[in-house]
C-alpha cells in the first residue's frame, strides 16, 4: 500500500481519541465517528480518576498486583502488566497534552485513594471531574488536527470483504451508507443498558459488542459486569466516586452497622464487587433501602468537612446538593449500579480482534486486563494505553498486508422455548437482566432469561437508531447470559448464589 491507510475509528472516549492520534502521527487518514457529539462520552462522565505508578514510593509490580488481587485472578498477566508498565508514560503525554491534574500548594500532583489500592496512585482532576478534563484535552486536539469528524452517526454493521474488515455500514439521520476503511477501531465503550440503573450516559447500548457478535468477532468474558457499590439512591442515579470513600467516608445499615466489614476486612476499600454484595445484601436485610454513605465528619468540624467535600468533589457535592441533601451532616442514600463490563471483543495486545482490520480498544474490548472485576481507575488507562499500542499498528499492519488468518465464529442461537415472556421493550429487558443476570445469579434464573431472550428476538429488520440499539441490547444481552450460564463458578464480579464460593482463580497472585 502506497497511498496512507484510511483508518475508521468509532467511538470518541479516551481509547477512540487517543487511538485516532496515534494513527494520524503514523500518517493514517483517520475518521472518527461518534453516534451522538463527540464530547459525549463514558469518558467525560468518570470522576475518580486515573491509576499509574507515577509517585515515589509506588511501583508498577504493586500496581500489578492490586489488579490482579481486584480481578480475582482471572486477567491476563501479560496485559497487565502492559498495562502498568506503560501507564505512566501515557499519563506524562496527558499532562503534556494539557490535561491539567490536580496539584497541592507545591505544584506537587495530588493522589487520590481507591478500594482495592494498596497506595493512593490515582491522579484527579478538577476533583471530582478527570474525565471531562481528558476528554476536552483530546477532543480539541483531535479537533486541532483536521481530522474528519462524523457525528450522529451510528455504526450498525461492519462490511467484511473476504473475511477482512473494509469499512462500516453505518446511520446517519435516515440515511444509511457504508464508509470504507483499511482498518475499522471500535471504541464504542460499554453496555450498561442492559440494566435499569447503571452510571452509564444512555448511549452505552452495547453497540461495539454487538456489530463485532454480528460480524462474526470472537468475545470472551462478557459474564463479567461490575456494578459500582454506591450510586446517589434519591433521584436520577448519579455516581459517588469511590474516591469519596477513598478519602474515609464509610457506609452504614438502617441501624447504622458498618455491615462492609463483615463482608471483607478492608469493609469500604474492599474489591468492588464484594462492597456491592455487601450493599446489595444489607438491603434485601432492609426491604430494599439503599443504604447510607456517611461522609459526616470526615474532615473535622462540620464546616471543615463541607468545605472538603464542596472542593475535592465540586461535581457530587452539587449533585448532592440538588437533590436537598447536606451531605456535611448527613450520610447520603446509595445503591449498586450497573457500571462497567470487563469482557468485550477479545483483542491480542494491541487492539487486534479475531477479523483482520478490526481492533478494539477501551469498554468494548476484553483486553485481559481486568479479570473478573475491574480495579477502579484503570479504565482510563487501559483506553490511553491500548487505545495508543492499537493507534500504533494499524498504519504497519494496513501497509504490510500481514493479516493473521480470521478466526470467525458464530454467536450460538438459542431455540426458544415455551416460556410465559411478555412483549420485547428495552424496559423489560433491563428488568429481566438486572433480576436475572445482575449483581447474584443462578442456574435457574439464568435460564430463564435465556428463554425469555431467545422468545424476544431477533428484531425485524431494524431501522430507526433506536431500534438499532435495541437489536444491541439484545444480542449482548443473550451473549452476557450466555457467558454467564456457561461459568457455573462464581468469579469476582460473577457470583453465583448456586455455587457462592469464589474459589476459580487461575492464576496464583504472588505478594507483591
Ligand atoms: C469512581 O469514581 O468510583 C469510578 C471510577 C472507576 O470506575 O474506575
Amino acid at each position: 500500500m502506497t497511498t496512507a491507510p484510511r483508518v475508521l475509528v468509532v467511538g470518541s472516549g479516551i481509547a477512540g481519541l487517543t487511538a485516532a492520534l496515534r494513527a494520524l502521527d503514523d500518517g493514517c487518514r483517520v475518521t472518527v465517528l461518534t453516534k451522538d457529539t463527540l464530547d459525549h462520552t463514558a469518558t467525560a462522565h468518570a470522576q475518580g480518576g486515573i491509576a499509574g505508578a507515577v509517585f515515589a514510593g509506588d511501583t508498577t509490580d504493586a500496581h500489578l498486583h492490586d489488579t490482579l488481587v481486584a480481578g480475582a485472578g482471572w486477567n491476563d498477566p501479560e496485559a497487565v502488566r502492559v498495562l502498568v508498565d506503560e501507564g505512566p508514560l501515557r499519563i506524562r503525554e496527558l499532562v503534556d497534552l494539557g490535561v491539567a491534574f490536580d496539584r497541592d500548594a507545591d505544584g506537587r500532583l495530588m493522589r487520590g485513594l481507591e478500594a482495592a489500592h494498596s497506595y493512593p496512585r490515582i491522579l484527579h482532576a478538577g476533583g471530582d471531574a478527570t474525565g471531562r478534563a481528558l476528554q476536552d484535552a483530546l477532543s480539541s486536539r483531535i479537533r486541532s488536527r483536521g481530522v474528519e469528524i462524523r457525528e450522529n452517526t451510528l455504526a450498525v454493521d461492519l462490511v467484511l470483504r473476504d473475511g477482512r474488515a473494509v469499512g462500516v455500514d453505518v446511520l446517519a439521520g435516515r440515511d444509511r451508507q457504508v464508509i470504507d476503511a483499511d482498518a475499522v477501531i471500535l471504541a464504542t465503550g460499554g453496555a450498561g443498558l442492559l440494566y435499569p440503573h447503571t452510571t452509564n450516559p444512555a448511549v452505552a447500548t452495547g453497540d461495539g459488542v454487538a456489530v463485532a457478535l454480528r460480524a462474526g468477532a470472537r468475545v470472551d468474558d462478557l459474564e463479567f459486569v461490575q456494578f459500582h457499590p454506591t450510586v446517589l439512591a434519591a433521584g436520577e442515579a448519579f455516581l459517588v466516586s469511590e474516591a469519596v470513600r477513598g478519602e474515609g467516608a464509610v457506609l452504614r445499615d438502617d441501624s447504622g452497622h458498618r455491615f462492609a466489614l463483615d463482608a471483607h476486612p478492608d469493609g469500604e476499600l474492599a474489591p468492588r464487587d464484594v462492597v456491592s454484595r455487601a450493599i446489595a445484601d444489607a438491603m434485601l436485610r432492609q426491604n430494599g433501602r439503599p443504604v447510607e454513605l456517611d461522609a459526616t465528619g470526615i474532615r473535622g468540624t462540620e464546616s471543615e468537612t463541607r468545605a472538603f467535600l464542596a472542593s475535592r468533589f465540586p461535581t457530587i457535592h452539587d449533585a448532592v446538593t440538588a437533590r436537598g441533601i447536606d451531605w456535611a451532616v448527613a450520610p447520603v442514600p446509595v445503591t449498586p449500579a450497573a457500571h462497567y463490563l470487563m469482557g468485550g471483543v477479545t483483542t491480542d495486545l494491541d487492539g487486534r480482534t479475531s477479523i483482520p482490520g478490526l481492533y478494539a480498544v477501551g469498554e468494548v474490548a476484553r483486553t485481559g486486563v481486568h479479570g473478573a472485576n475491574r480495579l477502579a481507575s484503570n479504565s482510563l488507562l487501559e483506553g490511553a494505553v491500548f487505545g495508543a499500542r492499537a493507534g500504533a499498528v494499524v498504519a504497519p499492519d494496513a501497509r504490510s498486508r500481514a493479516w493473521p488468518s480470521a478466526r470467525q465464529s458464530t454467536p450460538a442461537r438459542r431455540a426458544a422455548s415455551a416460556v410465559d415472556a411478555p412483549p420485547f421493550t428495552r424496559t423489560a429487558l433491563q428488568a429481566l437482566m438486572w433480576e436475572h443476570a445482575g449483581l447474584v445469579r443462578n442456574a435457574d434464573g439464568l435460564a430463564h432469561a435465556a428463554s425469555v431472550l431467545a422468545v424476544w428476538g431477533p428484531a425485524s429488520a431494524p431501522s430507526t437508531a433506536a431500534e438499532i440499539e435495541d437489536a444491541n441490547l439484545l444480542l449482548v444481552a443473550r451473549a452476557v447470559v450466555d457467558a454467564a450460564l456457561a461459568r457455573s463458578g462464581s468469579a469476582g464480579a460473577h457470583h453465583r448464589s448456586d455455587d457462592p464460593v469464589d474459589a476459580h482463580r487461575h492464576v496464583e497472585v504472588a505478594p507483591c
